[in-house]
């Protein structure tokens, strides 16, 4: 069973739950979404779901895919993504095909709801403009303003989707957009990619971040004992308009 922790939040109205381990936070976040899905489309006919990239959320996606998630709705879900690097959509690095592996070939998501990031476009900046485009366009058609659920992982470096430290001060003058290209650190390839800002994950009704392993213990805890160090860290400037939500595993907990 996890364990409702009572931390300080990393925000006004985060909640904090710990787990054992990622076997256990991936089930438990593969309820809470399908909760949260059911709920949205009871209450406005849709769920707009942005997934995050790299390898925590993996094992989530895979429980997406099988019978513990049927009360899924995928016929009223929405797909997008926080990030997505600058690939093919077949290639092994891509957030797409990592996605489309884990559970997207296996759920009845119509092909039109699954918002992939264009990059067979000729150049990240092409990619992100399109991006952004395309979403206008759901938010306008579908009459929302906002995705329901942003999930997003946690680089031990404070990053989150491909927002990274090093470009915090840009972010202030990306503000208008929601869609950006960007170089990521030479320490996390393939450096070049496409990222929602934080005004587009900041749109989201609720996020919440998955982390797991000793390697993110450091910025984790630093996060929600909000360091001064935390300051400068992207993850930490997440704010959802209703709810920010972090899982965690033991070993994130550094014990
Ligand atoms: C990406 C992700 C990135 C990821 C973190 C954590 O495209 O790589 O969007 O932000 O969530 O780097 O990655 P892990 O889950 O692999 O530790």
């Amino acid at each position: 069973m996890s364990d409702d922790v009572a931390q300080p939040s990393p925000s006004e109205n985060a909640h904090l739950r710990r787990f054992h381990d990622l076997e256990e936070m991936s089930r438990a976040a593969a309820e809470w979404v399908t909760q949260l899905a059911e709920q949205a489309v009871e209450r406005r006919g849709r769920f707009s779901l942005v997934l995050s990239g790299g390898s925590t959320p993996q094992r989530l996606y895979e429980l997406l895919g099988t019978p513990m998630c049927h009360g899924m709705p995928w016929e009223e879900t929405h797909l997008f993504w926080s990030d997505e690097r600058f690939v093919p959509k077949n290639h092994p690095d891509s957030n797409y095909a990592s996605a489309r592996a884990a559970f997207l070939h296996r759920v009845p998501v119509p092909p039109d709801h699954v918002h992939r990031v264009p990059t067979d476009m000729p150049s990240p900046e092409h990619a992100a403009r399109t991006y952004e485009e395309r979403l206008r366009l759901f938010f306008l058609e579908a009459g929302a303003s906002h995705f329901d659920l942003v999930l997003l992982g946690l680089g031990a470096d404070g990053h989150t989707a491909s927002l990274f430290p090093e470009h915090m001060e840009q972010q202030e003058t990306d503000e208008a957009k929601w869609v950006k290209a960007v170089i990521a650190p030479p320490t996390r390839p393939p450096i070049r990619r496409v990222t929602l800002t934080l005004k587009a994950l900041n749109s989201a009704r609720r996020a919440l971040f998955l982390v797991s392993g000793a390697e993110k213990a450091n910025a984790l805890t630093s996060i929600l004992d909000r360091t001064s160090e935390s300051r400068r860290f992207p993850a930490t400037r997440v704010r959802p308009t209703e709810q920010l939500t972090w899982f965690a595993d033991d070993a994130a907990f550094g014990r």
